[in-house]
């Protein structure tokens, strides 16, 4: 995730999206490299027009050094179905796309995303229950590591349900502003000090006017 100074994502009127550097994009680049599938939530495709695929050669080549496929899958979370199936993401064919959904997905919608995505997987009830969809990812398309780039809302239900083991968050020199700019984790959110997600600071390099960082996750005491 890229983040201004101020821990905003996103403008709150949701316009500017897009405002780290052009070394954050090739971070950003180097880190699906090392992906089996990258993951982003329904509100993202349809703002950020992001289509989730390798990139340029080189990356590619990256991928297949790492004995990866040379296309990553591309997940997108939707819990009732809303994507636009005109989406950008839908017209760049470069690998298979899966949505994970809930029982709320209208019979229209199912079978209007049926037909842009190679396979809808219904996940849960009201909310998609992400430890069985990370499962049934790892078994059916063979996903080891996954990489989610967000938005807020996506994150947080991640971090709620314990299965991110570490963070790449690229601090940019702005300020956005606005109680309503979404941050890396929207949502729910923890409740209390003692329930929120831990992590440690496990690398810090500064590109320019840029900080990038990466926190791993820390073990809960037994
Ligand atoms: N700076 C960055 O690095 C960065 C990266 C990514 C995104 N962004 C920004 O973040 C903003 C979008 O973030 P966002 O939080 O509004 O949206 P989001 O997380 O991209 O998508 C939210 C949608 O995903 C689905 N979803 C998420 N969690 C779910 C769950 N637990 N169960 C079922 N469905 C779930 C729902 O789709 P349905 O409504 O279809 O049910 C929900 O409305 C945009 O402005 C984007 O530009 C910034």
């Amino acid at each position: 995730m890229a983040m201004t100074a101020d821990g905003k994502i996103a403008t709150a009127n949701r316009a500017v999206h897009s405002f780290g550097s052009a070394w954050d994009l090739e971070h950003l680049y180097e880190l699906r490299a090392t992906a089996d599938a990258v993951m982003c939530g329904a509100r993202t495709v349809e703002v950020a027009g992001t289509t989730l695929g390798p990139g340029a050669a080189k990356f590619r080549r990256q991928r297949l050094k790492r004995r990866l496929a040379e296309y990553n899958l591309r997940v997108i979370v939707s819990g009732n179905g809303s994507l636009d199936p005109a989406a950008a993401i839908f017209k760049s064919q470069v690998s298979p796309i899966v949505i994970l959904t809930t029982a709320r997905i209208s019979k229209f919608n199912l079978k209007k995303l049926q037909t842009v995505a190679d396979e809808v997987r219904i996940c849960g009830e009201r909310e998609i229950n992400f430890r069985a969809a990370l499962r049934w990812l790892k078994t059916k398309w063979n996903v080891q590591r996954l990489l989610c780039e967000g938005g807020g809302a996506l994150n947080d239900a991640l971090f709620r349900a314990d299965l991110v083991d570490e963070v790449h968050l690229t601090i940019c020199p702005k300020i956005f502003g606005g109680r309503t700019a979404p941050t890396i984790a929207d949502g729910l959110g923890f409740p209390a000090l003692s329930d929120a997600a831990r992590f440690e600071l496990t690398s810090l390099r500064r590109e320019k006017a840029e900080l990038f960082t990466v926190f791993s996750r820390r073990k809960r005491p037994e």
